[in-house]
C-alpha cells in the first residue's frame, strides 16, 4: 500500500502515476478530506481495466496503517524566493507528519518532497526516529534531469547523448552539478565546457524551478515522475541507482545532516550510500552547500525546542 499525505498538484499527480499504472492500493491524506476524496475518485477511473487496487481519499492518519511506501507531498505554502521562504512553517507540519507515520507506519519507507527537502527529511527522520535508511528525500534526481537537459541544449543535441549527469548537495541555491562525471558521447564534459559555460549552466540548474514558477505556477510532473520511479523500484523490488537526500555519517566528509548523493535503494531502503570520486573544487562546493543545510537544521531545531 502507498499513502500519499497531501493531495495537492504534486501529490495527486503522483498518486494518478502510482494509480493509472496499477502500481498498488492508495491512499490520499489531506487535511481536507473532500479534497483528498475527489482526487481519489478521480484516480479510480483512470486505473487498468483489469487491476485490483483501491484508491482512497482520507484526512485520518490511522488509515496509512501498514503502507510499504509513505510519501509527503504536504505544503503550508509556496516557496517564492528561495526554498527555505516557509521553512519555519512546514518544520512545525512536517515534524506533526512524522509523528503520524511513526505512530501507525513507522517501518514504511518515507519518501519527502516537501522543501526545503534536505532540511524537512532530517526532521522526519531524527524527530520520529525512523531508520534512516528508510527516509530519502526526492529531489537531486530531479536536480540531474535538468543538468541533463541543460547540457543537451548546450551542446545542441537530445539528452540521450548525454551520461551521468548528476548534482549533488543541498536542493535549493548551493546545489553542486558534477561536471566531472557528465558525459557528452563517450567524451567527458568538463573537456569540453569552459568556466564560463559551466557556471551559466550552474546558475540554470539551480534556478530552473524559478522558470516553471514565471511559465506556469509551480513545479509539477517533473518531481512527480522522479517520485513515481522511487516508488516504482520499491514496490517492485527493482533496485534504483539515483541521487537522492538521505542522512549523511561520514560520507564526503559530513554528518548529522541529509543531503543528496548518488545512491541504491531497493525494497528495504537505502541499501547503498556511493562515494564516488568528485574534483576538490566539486568537493569544496559540496562542503559549502552541506553548511547551508546545518545552518538551516539548527535554526529548525532552535524554533521546534
Ligand atoms: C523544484 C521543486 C520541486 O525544484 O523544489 O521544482
Amino acid at each position: 500500500m502507498i499513502s500519499i499525505i497531501g493531495a495537492g498538484k504534486v501529490g495527486s499527480t503522483i498518486a494518478f502515476l502510482c494509480g493509472s499504472s496499477g502500481l498498488d492500493d492508495l491512499v490520499l491524506v489531506n487535511r481536507d478530506e473532500k479534497k483528498a476524496i475527489g482526487e481519489a475518485l478521480d484516480i479510480t477511473n483512470a486505473i487498468p481495466k483489469n487491476s485490483t487496487i483501491s484508491v482512497s481519499g482520507t484526512s485520518d492518519y490511522s488509515k496509512i496503517k501498514n503502507s510499504n511506501v509513505c510519501v509527503i507531498a504536504a505544503s503550508v505554502a509556496s516557496h517564492i524566493i528561495t526554498r527555505s521562504d516557509v521553512m519555519l512553517d512546514q518544520a512545525k507540519m512536517i515534524t506533526e507528519i512524522a509523528y503520524k507515520i511513526s505512530e501507525f507506519a513507522p517501518s514504511s519507507k518515507v519518501l519527502v518532497i516537501t522543501n526545503p527537502v534536505d532540511v524537512m527529511t532530517y526532521l522526519v527522520q531524527k524527530r520520529a526516529n525512523l531508520a534512516s535508511k528508510n527516509v530519502l528525500g526526492v529531489a537531486s534526481s530531479l536536480d540531474s534531469a535538468r543538468f541533463r537537459y541543460l547540457l543537451a541544449k548546450e551542446f545542441g543535441t537530445d539528452q540521450s547523448q548525454i551520461k551521468d549527469a548528476l548534482v549533488m548537495g543541498e536542493h535549493d541555491d548551493s546545489m553542486v552539478p558534477i561536471f566531472s562525471c557528465a558525459k557528452f558521447g563517450s567524451t567527458l564534459v568538463d573537456d569540453i565546457l569552459d568556466e564560463q559555460q559551466k557556471l551559466r549552466i550552474t546558475t540554470s540548474v539551480r534556478s530552473y524551478w524559478k522558470s516553471l514558477r514565471d511559465y506556469k505556477g509551480s513545479s509539477v510532473y517533473g518531481i512527480a515522475k522522479n517520485t513515481f520511479d522511487v516508488i516504482n523500484g520499491i514496490i517492485k523490488n527493482q533496485p534504483l541507482e539515483i541521487a537522492a537526500s538521505v542522512s549523511l555519517d561520514g560520507q564526503y566528509d559530513t554528518k548529522d545532516l541529509c543531503m543528496g548523493v548518488p545512491v541504491t535503494i531497493t525494497k528495504d531502503g537505502i541499501a547503498q550510500i556511493h562515494e564516488i570520486s568528485i574534483t576538490p573544487q566539486e568537493r569544496e562546493q559540496l562542503h559549502k552547500s552541506a553548511g547551508i543545510i546545518q545552518n538551516n537544521i539548527a535554526q529548525v531545531e532552535k524554533f521546534l525546542n
